[in-house]
């Protein structure tokens, strides 16, 4: 039948990580052991007192729908941790939204502000989402490298040069995914500058927010001028190890939360009940568990920046301070990233996710995830260490 899928599903190409996800599966189902370094996903189980209140949610019945913003006590308990974590005041009543995940917050951000040819300025390279969720709202992402040796904040001199009048946002994602880059405080506040000097939203995506290992944890929205400018969204998942229960939000000025309501009222209705009162005791409860966890990341990290930086034919070129991932850049000539990709699983056991996934500035570069556990992660550096070896030895 001719037509029978929307123009619009071109855009949408088969998510490259779980093209090696799937590779790796086969190859376990043939009996080898395959190291994952290609997940983006904490390794660690729901805290046990998010679970428990979940599952009282249930047994008391709280199975129908919930408002279409969240309900109360979890926009309250979000409005709390930005107030103790960051030193930010909104309204749970007006200016908060839960949503499904950072990732729907992210497409009800673009959605609420993007007009047809809006152009959002996004770091290259980028996590996969953000340039789709642009296209999808109307928009055009306008994709601007990264300086590794400056904590891979934005080119100026280009991001200066792509600005039209139909520029409408910036993106800031730190600690960022794929590179691990945390800003510093500098930074974000020429980031914020711009956005105020060109009026601009600032799109701030908060997916790492608990993982930041050395540097800043300021938030932009606590910069002068800039909290009616940023359109903060956070999510649940790596801070509280609760990928699969899909709880993040929207903080922002009444305007923006009214219209990314509207849209949730008719594209999600509400969030899952009984995740939504787990989520509510994550916020609330003791906040240990967030910083053993952290805890842990920051061990491994340190040992996979100091492995990595003794490996033949690779270079980091930048400082990985937040998130779980590690960026390094392929220095052998002849190879692209993505036969590097493909070698290092056949040849030794290892996933790990082609650079130029993540847009073109990606390319000649690989993500290692290290939210595996500290003996996978030294199995699999060691594993990386000899495949790299024989490469180097052949050319
Ligand atoms: C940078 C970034 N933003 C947002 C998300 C979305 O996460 P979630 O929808 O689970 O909150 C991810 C997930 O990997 C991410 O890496």
């Amino acid at each position: 039948m001719e037509n029978a899928v929307a123009k619009r599903l071109e855009k949408i190409a088969f998510a490259g990580i779980r093209k090696v996800f799937e590779k790796a599966n086969q190859l376990e189902a043939q009996g080898k052991k395959v190291i994952h370094f290609e997940i983006g996903r904490p390794d660690f189980d729901t805290p046990d007192h998010i679970k428990e209140a979940a599952k009282q949610a249930l047994d008391k019945g709280f199975v129908h729908y919930a408002p279409n913003s969240g309900i109360p006590a979890l926009r309250e308990a979000i409005a709390g941790r930005l107030k103790a974590d960051k030193n930010l005041t909104y309204n749970p009543n007006s200016e908060i939204i839960a949503t499904a995940g950072g990732q729907e917050a992210l497409y009800l951000s673009f959605l609420s502000i993007l007009n047809e040819g809006d152009e959002v300025i996004l770091p290259d390279p980028c996590f996969g989402p953000f340039s789709l969720a642009v296209s999808l709202a109307g928009g055009v992402p306008v994709k601007i490298g990264l300086q590794p040796k400056q904590n891979y904040s934005y080119d100026w001199e280009a991001v200066k040069q792509a600005l039209s009048p139909r520029t409408k946002a910036i993106v800031v994602n730190s600690p960022h995914n794929p590179t691990g880059g945390v800003l510093s405080e500098d930074q974000l506040k020429a980031v914020a500058a711009f956005a105020c000097e060109h009026k601009l939203w600032l799109i701030c995506d908060d997916a790492y927010d608990h993982l930041v290992y050395e540097g800043c944890r300021l938030s932009p929205a606590a910069l002068q001028g800039m909290r009616e400018r940023t359109i903060l969204c956070g999510s649940l998942s790596k801070t509280y190890a609760m990928t699969g229960w899909r709880i993040g939000y929207i903080a922002a000025s009444e305007l923006i939360i009214g219209a990314a309501v509207r849209l949730q009222q008719n594209i999600m209705l509400s969030l899952c009940t009984f995740a939504q009162h787990g989520a509510v005791a994550g916020l609330t409860g003791p906040q240990d568990c967030i910083h053993a966890m952290a805890g842990e990341f920051d061990r491994r990290r340190q040992l996979v920046v100091e492995t990595i930086r003794q490996i033949p034919g690779l270079e980091l070129e930048g400082e990985p301070k937040g998130a779980f991932y590690v960026f390094p850049r392929i220095i052998l000539p002849g190879i692209t990233s993505a036969q590097l990709a493909d070698y290092l699983l056949d040849y030794a056991g290892v996933a790990v996710v082609d650079g130029s996934v993540f847009g073109e500035s990606g390319n000649g570069h690989f993500r290692l995830s290290y939210a595996v556990s500290y003996e996978d992660c030294r199995d699999g550096l060691e594993r990386i260490a000899s495949a790299m070896k024989a490469l180097v030895q052949k050319q």
